[in-house]
């Protein structure tokens, strides 16, 4: 098991689920989900995993999806910002109402591991500080959870999710606006430890956390 699956395993009726994994690498997690209808995307598929689509997630999105619906996205491909926004829109407009989306490596422990995009955490941290920048004008439904635990998971859901994480704001954001982000912008109700984001999976996946 993981822990991101043992996560995604307390989503309420997790085996009726639709679930996306973008970057799959050797399935460690999406093995692991129980969810009954699964789809990975990954430009490589080392254990030649059936359900994964061995391309970009871009072209996955344009040519694969097919306006499919999905109940739960873990974005965990390239960790290079620009990057991680074109997931992110792309997946808000793939998710389900009531989907869940999840989003990996937005903690980096330290600035080092920010260098590269597909060694460590790259730069996906960005999306973190977008998420929390813009939350005072999503919708008061929208839930937004941060365990700053095994390198930052997010885990988003309701109906004010925004696309528009662009180059021009990933460029404007820094190392710095993380420890801000951290510190001062998310809510300390919102903030918690993978134990506690265990213990209050269902709630924290129906928003009632
Ligand atoms: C951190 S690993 C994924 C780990 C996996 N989610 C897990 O929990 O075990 C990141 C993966 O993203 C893939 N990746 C990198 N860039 C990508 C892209 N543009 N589209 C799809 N996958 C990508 C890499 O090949 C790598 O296997």
């Amino acid at each position: 098991m993981s822990v991101i699956s043992d996560l995604f395993n307390k989503i309420p009726n997790i085996q009726n689920k639709r679930y996306l994994e973008i970057g799959v690498d050797s399935g460690w997690t999406f093995s692991n989900v129980k969810a009954k209808y699964k789809i990975g995307v990954d430009i490589v598929n080392p254990k030649k995993i059936p359900e994964v689509h061995m391309m970009s997630s871009d072209a996955f999105f344009e040519h694969e999806l097919n306006n499919k619906q999905l109940d739960l996205i873990f974005i965990d491909g390239s960790h290079d910002a620009m990057q991680v926004c074109k997931d992110w829109n792309n997946s808000v407009f793939a998710l389900d109402a009531g989907g869940v989306l999840v989003a990996h490596d937005m903690v980096p422990p330290r600035q080092d591991c920010c260098q590269y995009p597909n060694i460590c955490n790259g730069t996906a941290y960005k999306l973190l500080v977008y998420i929390f920048a813009n939350l005072k004008s999503m919708c008061p439904e929208t839930n937004i959870y941060l365990c700053n635990e095994y390198e930052g998971i997010c885990v988003c859901h309701g109906p004010g999710l925004i696309p528009g994480f662009n180059q021009d704001v990933a460029d404007k954001i820094n190392f710095g606006y993380l420890q801000t982000t951290l510190k001062f912008v998310i809510p300390k109700s919102k903030l918690m430890n993978y134990e506690t984001m265990l213990e209050n999976a269902e709630r924290i996946f129906n928003g009632t956390f």
